[in-house]
């Protein structure tokens, strides 16, 4: 019957009415709250497009300065936190280190008043899974207890690179202006799956952390923001051209996936592909990995050639970030920094006109049948 017709995956289906983003209209395009990806890719930064997602403008320059002295009082960690961060084994992924220290924060300053506090949260998360993340690293790799602390002027991108590098030398320019354009690009993308599982966790009615918990798990697999790791580990495996013209045609025959392409909605290319391999390319030029940048072009030319696929966001940003020297399991985390303003700005509008997402599915199970008491069964 008519009811009974679904759509695996969601697919094409749309679930919500939602004025953060638009992607992929008539096929191309990403805006954020109207604006082009291009133009704040190239104009912005990071800080002010978590303001523009999380409060719904552009924000004034005092505005952007109140907003970055807010994010920079919130990057400091509880003490507590860092104790439960050191007792994470050294060998635990990136991102269930995240997972646990967004959870854990949750019991020591839980929301108490959704709309009084949802702002406070997000604002305090954006600013701290850096902290969180490079605190358990020093820790669990030298035994360093470091300050998660930097100069009140740094953006989210140098707080991070500082934090990373500890050489007390200021990130070059071209290293902070690339991860800020990255997580430009990472902010926001409408009901990709952790948003979506962000926002069924939001219309129960639950605590704001636990929202964020559902669309870090989410983020975290391969076919979504683990994918950015995957493209990397895939790239290593090539170390000429040669190498990559020849692995990547076996994979193809062999029906497996190309981590970093395709997608759900984007049919003739991804939007943020361009940009992100501009600086890709621009960092390959500029004293990073030109063989890197040359293997990624090889699997971007083959599996256009073979398969008719574009690169998604994923795939250069692998590149981007490893000539940055950014460790392989921390690209997803890089994401979950930028996502945290797209999760709450659809956290936040759940909650403004909420309703139980709680979809049905076709019954294909078994026909009802007679209990069997346990002792007669074989
Ligand atoms: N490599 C090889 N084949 C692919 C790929 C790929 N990356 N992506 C799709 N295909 C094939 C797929 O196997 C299917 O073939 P067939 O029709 O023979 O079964 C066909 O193309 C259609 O794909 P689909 O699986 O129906 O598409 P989907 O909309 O369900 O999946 C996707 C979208 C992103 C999960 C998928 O393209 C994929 O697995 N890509 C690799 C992982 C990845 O890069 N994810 C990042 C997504 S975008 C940004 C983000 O969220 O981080």
């Amino acid at each position: 019957t008519e009811q009974q017709q679904y759509s695996k995956g969601l697919a094409g289906i749309q679930v919500a009415e939602s004025d953060i983003c638009t992607v992929g209209v008539k096929g191309v395009g990403l805006n954020y709250r109207g604006y082009d990806i291009k133009d704040l890719a190239a104009y912005s930064t990071f800080e002010e497009v978590a303001f523009l997602l999380i409060y719904g403008s552009l924000p004034s320059q005092n505005e952007l300065s109140n907003y970055k002295r807010l994010l920079s009082s919130f990057r400091d960690i509880p003490g507590g936190l860092k104790d439960i961060l050191e007792r994470i084994p050294s060998s635990a992924h990136p991102m269930d280190v995240l997972r646990t220290g967004c959870s854990v924060l949750g019991t020591m300053e839980p929301e108490v008043n959704p709309q009084q506090d949802q702002y406070r949260i997000a604002n305090r998360l954006i600013a701290s899974f850096g902290s969180m993340l490079l605190y358990w690293y020093h820790w669990t790799q030298s035994g360093k207890r470091i300050s998660t602390v930097t100069s009140p002027d740094d953006s989210t991108a140098t707080h991070f690179l500082k934090l990373l590098r500890l050489d007390g030398k200021e990130p070059s320019g071209l290293h902070v202006k690339a991860v800020d354009v990255s997580l430009i690009l990472y902010a926001e993308h409408d009901l990709a799956a952790s948003s979506f599982g962000a926002r069924v966790t939001a219309s129960t009615l639950t605590d704001f952390y636990s929202c964020i918990c559902t669309a870090i798990g989410t983020l975290r697999g391969p076919l979504h923001g683990g994918a950015n790791e995957a493209a990397m580990i895939l790239l290593s495996k090539f170390p000429n051209t040669a190498s990559a013209e020849s692995g990547i045609l076996e994979m193809l025959k062999k029906k497996e996936l190309i981590m970093g392409f395709g997608h759900r909605v984007y049919r003739n290319g991804d939007p943020r592909n361009p940009i992100i391999k501009e600086w890709s390319k621009k960092l390959s030029q500029e004293g990073g990995n030109p063989t890197l940048f040359a293997v990624s072009q090889v699997v971007e030319d083959i599996v256009f050639r073979e398969k008719k696929m574009h690169p998604n966001l994923d795939f250069y940003s692998a590149s981007t970030y490893n000539q940055i020297g950014i460790p392989t399991n921390f690209f997803t985390p890089i994401f979950v920094i930028s996502r945290t303003t797209g999760w709450a700005a659809h956290i936040i509008e759940q909650r403004s006109n909420n309703k139980l997402i709680r979809p049905s599915a076709i019954y294909t199970g078994p026909e009802p049948r007679p209990y069997v008491p346990i002792i007669e069964r074989s």
